[in-house]
């Protein structure tokens, strides 16, 4: 077996309360540019290429303490659904509908 984290994700979906969803891996901004509104830009538009594909709901996964991601993520809908350990970090994972 040369994916055993699989397994793991494999029970995790089966007995998820939400529906698996598609998730986005990583997006950022560089630093010389942040704080500008363009992370905002960039995820609203990322939001509206989902609706436009007939997706209602993507997830995120994110570091606990990564403050500008949360709180941007949440002024667009996200909710956090789960705290975990990933790596030796605190994790969330984020669950933003998006016909709500
Ligand atoms: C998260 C990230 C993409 C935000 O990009 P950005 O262009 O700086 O964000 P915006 O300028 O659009 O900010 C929108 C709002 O998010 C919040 N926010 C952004 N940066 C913040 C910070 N450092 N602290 C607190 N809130 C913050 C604010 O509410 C901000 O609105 P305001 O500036 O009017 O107060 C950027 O910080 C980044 O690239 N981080 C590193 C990569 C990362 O962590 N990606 C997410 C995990 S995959």
């Amino acid at each position: 077996m040369s994916r055993p984290y699989l397994i793991k994700k494999l029970f995790s979906n089966l007995t998820n309360k939400f529906p698996p969803a598609p998730e986005g891996l990583y997006s950022a901004v560089d630093v010389s540019a942040r704080r500008k509104g363009i992370g905002m830009k960039l995820y609203m538009e990322l939001n509206e290429a989902f609706r436009e594909r007939g997706i209602t709901y993507f997830e995120h996964r994110i570091d606990a303490d990564n403050l500008p991601a949360l709180t941007l993520r949440r002024m667009l809908g996200a909710k956090v659904i789960e705290e975990f350990m990933e790596y030796g970090r605190r994790r969330l994972r984020l669950y933003t509908r998006l016909d709500a």
